[in-house]
């Protein structure tokens, strides 16, 4: 029979100390261990793939190959993130903050899978009332769903089995537990078991499941960071759930590619997807404003126009403030000392904001040059033309690098009227190749971008 055994568990990272300490010795993280009771079961040690005695060792060429069975989940810009509809047998984890449409965005693909096939609704954090007025709300009150309200992964698991959905999902994974544990649900060991026990389940079973997971103040998924290894495909909400639009980010995907960005506007009948959104994170000023510019990131398989605003202010403290929203900081310091080392523009004394604008968060380097053009045009309080935009990486050494799909980002912008790009010199469209309407600038070092920005 099981034995019960005290065990301390980092909340950060998972790992297990038989000691308590006021650092994980794993991660490194402080404050995070806390007390534990597990019970050692026998059955809690199989592999995902199934039973330890099926095991046997193939050749790689003997192995019979399956394609993957797809089912679109009728929602395109969900489809595009999961790498072109939904694997049977396949784990997702969605994350993101409170209110930002995990449940909406789940409710609205269950109704539609539900179309074709069995599919299961599990509850855990809702009254069944609740995800009614919600189904109502969003026009689906006569969909073939099951709904379940229930947290004992054991009873889930059990239910699923008779009733054999093709898809579950559990909403949300911290408030399941399993009765082999005896801590409290959203224990780090309870949403590490239940899940595991749901994760086996689905892949003996061949059900797609959808774990829906919390995002801590940090902006990690809540529980332990073991979850993104045992899942297929993780998911991420961006953007603010004030906004218009909300944007779901694959971090993890063993069908598809990474990074790729599905877009949506909340409205008020749920979450519509925008299939169109290159130019949606415009502003459009009437008048040129100083610190504005946009450039062209590649969000997954697609170029996006994007907005990049920079206030550059003198600063009246020791420490001048480096504030960035939707860019990694480091970066933005970086590129103020490449400024300062090679084209002698100090900044050492102005406080620095950067935006970016519609919640959108850049991941790529393409847009140095942006930034650099942005915080320029702010502090010598010079607008720059309305229909410039610039994209290419800065390196330390002061170059101008260029950056992949060059002529798909140019075509993207000359599409939507951009008539003065600012590139990097080897991003130049070959010999005879011409993108009609667009004047471009080459440039190779970050005292030319300069330069070029000043005569503009
Ligand atoms: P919800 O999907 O419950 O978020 P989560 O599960 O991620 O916590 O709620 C999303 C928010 O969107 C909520 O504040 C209400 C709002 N909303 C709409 O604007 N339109 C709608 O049609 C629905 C269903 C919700
Ligand atoms: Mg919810």
């Amino acid at each position: 029979m099981a034995k019960a055994k005290i065990q301390y568990v980092c909340s950060a990272c998972g790992a297990s100390h038989t000691k308590w300490a006021g650092q994980c010795g794993d991660c490194g993280e402080w404050n995070t261990l806390s007390e534990t009771i597990t019970a050692i079961t026998t059955n809690n040690r199989q592999g995902f793939a199934g039973k330890k005695n099926n095991a046997k060792i193939q050749a790689l060429k003997d192995i019979q190959m399956r394609d993957e069975i797809r089912t679109p989940t009728g929602i395109g810009e969900l489809d595009r993130v999961l790498g072109g509809g939904l694997v049977h047998g396949s784990v997702t984890l969605i994350g993101g903050d409170p209110g930002i449409g995990k449940s909406t965005l789940l409710t609205q693909t269950l109704a539609s899978l539900s179309r074709a096939m069995p599919c299961l609704y599990v509850t855990g954090e809702e009254s069944l009332q609740q995800v009614g007025l919600r189904a109502h709300r969003l026009g689906l009150e006569d969909v073939e769903l099951k709904l379940l309200s229930e947290t004992c992964v054991e009873n889930i698991i059990a239910l699923a089995g008779e009733q054999n959905p093709k898809v579950i999902v559990i909403d949300s994974i911290q408030t399941i537990y399993t009765e082999a544990l005896q801590s409290a649900p959203g224990a780090v060991a309870q949403v590490r078991e239940s899940a595991a026990q749901l994760v086996r389940f689905a892949k003996q079973s061949g059900t797609a499941l959808f774990l829906v997971g919390h995002v801590t103040k940090e902006g990690t998924l809540a529980g332990p960071r073991v979850l993104e290894h045992m899942v297929d495909t993780v998911l991420y909400f961006e953007g603010d759930p004030g906004e218009r639009y909300r944007m779901i980010r694959a971090i993890k995907n063993r069908f598809g590619a990474v990074n790729e960005l599905g877009i949506f506007a909340m409205t008020d009948e749920g979450l519509k997807t925008v299939s169109n959104p290159s130019a949606i994170f415009l502003s459009r000023h009437a008048e040129p404003v100083p610190g504005s510019i946009i450039t062209v990131t590649r969000e997954g398989s697609r170029p996006l126009l994007i907005e990049l605003q920079a206030l550059v202010d003198e600063s009246h403290s020791n420490n001048p403030r480096r504030v960035c929203l939707g860019l990694d900081p480091n970066r933005l310091n970086m590129l103020l000392a490449v400024m300062h080392r090679h084209a002698g523009i100090a900044m050492f004394d102005q406080d620095v904001f950067i935006n970016i604008v519609g919640g959108v968060r850049l991941t790529e380097t393409a847009a140095d040059s942006a930034l650099i053009l942005a915080a320029l045009s702010s502090f010598r309080d010079k607008p720059l033309a309305n229909d410039i935009f610039a994209f290419g990486e800065v390196g330390l050494a002061g170059e101008i690098r260029p950056v992949p799909n060059g002529q798909e980002r140019l075509r993207e912008a000359a599409k939507h009227g951009f008539k003065t790009a600012i590139i990097p010199r080897a991003n130049l469209p070959r010999k005879g190749e011409t993108i009609a309407g667009l004047n471009i600038i080459a440039v190779q070092r970050v005292s030319e971008l300069i330069e070029t920005a000043i005569t503009l």
